[in-house]
């Protein structure tokens, strides 16, 4: 099996590799290309690639380049992990925004429709380059704004799959809670990427018995605390917000918080510049602890499991993944692209059915998707006034006169990056 990674010079890399490592009898790759155009990243990135194998006696043969097209070549599968103008660009969208009393986010609102701008035009041309390689292999999107990213995909007529580790993350989180095994809880997740809620917490798959009431009244502020959200709301909604839910539920005291700190662009330069001076070490031979301070947490065991499941080779028969909605949430366009549980297997992901969705967080998804649609059309067809449709249909932007604004600023900041610009 040949696994390719685009973006392989990320600092993220070697948390992939210590998972392709460890659970090579789910998923055996036997060639590991990390494609980047950072030489220098991935010098160092991929000499610390070779000795997380050796430690591990994995003989798989791990291959760095700068040539995608002889990167995707032959390959099964090929993950998405790529950054269009690196932190830098993600330090301006969490800072402009901020000016016009937006949330300054790298996924979320003005900040994350820039990043939808840089990043579609790129990835649906390394798609198209993929297909023309291999129009059997599958991509697996970690991009962000993944929703999006995912969605200009399947339009395109790739063979796709949008991923994220929140819901993995919160497996983990609530099996510990609970104190039984990650894979015995299945989540009733639903949403859009970045815009979800656990609305049940079912043990043993997706028919067991939901414990979410007994979670939420046992560890109810420990959840809470974790999430920065007050336990009231938790106990009103009833359900548990993803930590992105922040940025809409304590938007004004976010974007508080967010000027009068460091921008996480920053905080993430600081460590990815500690993190290459490890790799470079010739003694280090596994995934340095800062790395589990990034927010990547478990985004390995997520992608070989989806990996395994769509090759035929193993994985977990039902995965919470990114994909069309055809129906899934009766309020949501069909080409909507959601997150949900899916059944995964060498076809792709189809959604488990989704039961009715309260209005309490229905309303804020259809939203979101509408921003999403508008979003899309702005990155696929570029123009002012497409930049600020996406602005004013945003839930957490609106009013016009700050969506003239925004507008303004995110074109300046991103001229570079925006080919009609
Ligand atoms: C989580 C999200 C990812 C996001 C990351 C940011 O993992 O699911 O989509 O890229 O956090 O982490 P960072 O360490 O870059 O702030
Ligand atoms: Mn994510």
């Amino acid at each position: 099996m040949k696994l390719t990674v685009v973006g392989g010079g990320s600092t993220y890399t070697p948390e992939l590799v210590d998972g392709f490592a460890r659970l090579r009898d789910t998923l055996p790759v036997e060639e590991l290309v990390l494609v980047d155009p950072a030489a220098d990243r991935l010098e160092l990135v991929g000499g610390l690639a070779r000795r997380i194998f050796a430690k591990q006696d994995h003989d798989g043969r791990i291959v760095t380049t700068s040539d995608l097209d002889a990167a995707v070549g032959g390959a099964d599968a090929v993950l998405l992990q790529l950054r269009v103008g690196g932190q830098a660009a993600r330090e301006q969208d969490e800072t402009w925004p901020l000016e016009c009393g937006c949330v300054g986010q790298e996924t979320t609102g003005a900040g994350g429709l820039a990043k939808a701008l840089r990043t579609v035009p790129v990835v649906l041309d390394i798609a198209e380059r993929i297909r023309r390689a291999n129009p059997d292999a599958w991509i697996i999107d970690f991009t962000n704004p993944v929703g999006i990213v995912t969605r200009a995909l399947l339009q395109a007529g790739h063979r796709a799959v949008g991923l994220c580790n929140v819901a993995i993350g919160l497996q983990r989180k609530f099996a510990a809670l609970l104190g039984v095994a990650p894979a015995d809880v299945h989540l009733d997740h639903v949403g859009l990427n970045h815009l979800t809620w656990e609305t049940g917490v079912r043990l043993g798959g997706p028919e067991g018995e939901d414990v979410l009431p007994r979670l939420l009244a046992e560890h109810g502020d420990a959840v809470a605390a974790d999430l920065r959200l007050p336990r009231p709301l938790l106990d009103r909604l009833g359900v548990v917000p993803s930590y992105y839910l922040r940025y809409y539920y304590a938007h004004d005291e976010v974007v508080d918080e967010l000027r009068t700190k460091p921008s996480r662009a920053a905080e993430v330069a600081e460590m990815e510049r500690r993190l290459l001076e490890m790799y470079g070490d010739p003694a280090l031979d596994e995934k340095p602890a800062l790395l589990a301070e990034r927010g990547g947490a478990y985004y390995s065991e997520a992608a070989v499991d989806l990996a395994a499941a769509l090759l035929g080779s193993a994985g977990s028969p039902y995965q919470v993944v990114n994909t069309y909605n055809r129906g899934t949430l009766p309020f949501l366009p069909d080409d909507a692209v959601i997150e949900v549980p899916a059944a995964v297997g060498g076809k792709g992901a189809a959604p488990l059915p989704v039961p009715a969705v309260d209005p309490l967080y229905a309303g804020l998804m259809a939203n979101v998707t509408a921003y999403e649609d508008l979003a899309l059309d702005a990155a696929l067809r570029g123009g002012r006034d497409r930049v600020l449709r996406a602005l004013l249909a945003h839930p957490l932007v609106g009013q016009y006169a700050y969506a003239e604004q925004l507008t303004d600023r995110l074109i300046a900041h991103n001229r570079e990056h925006l080919a009609w610009a």
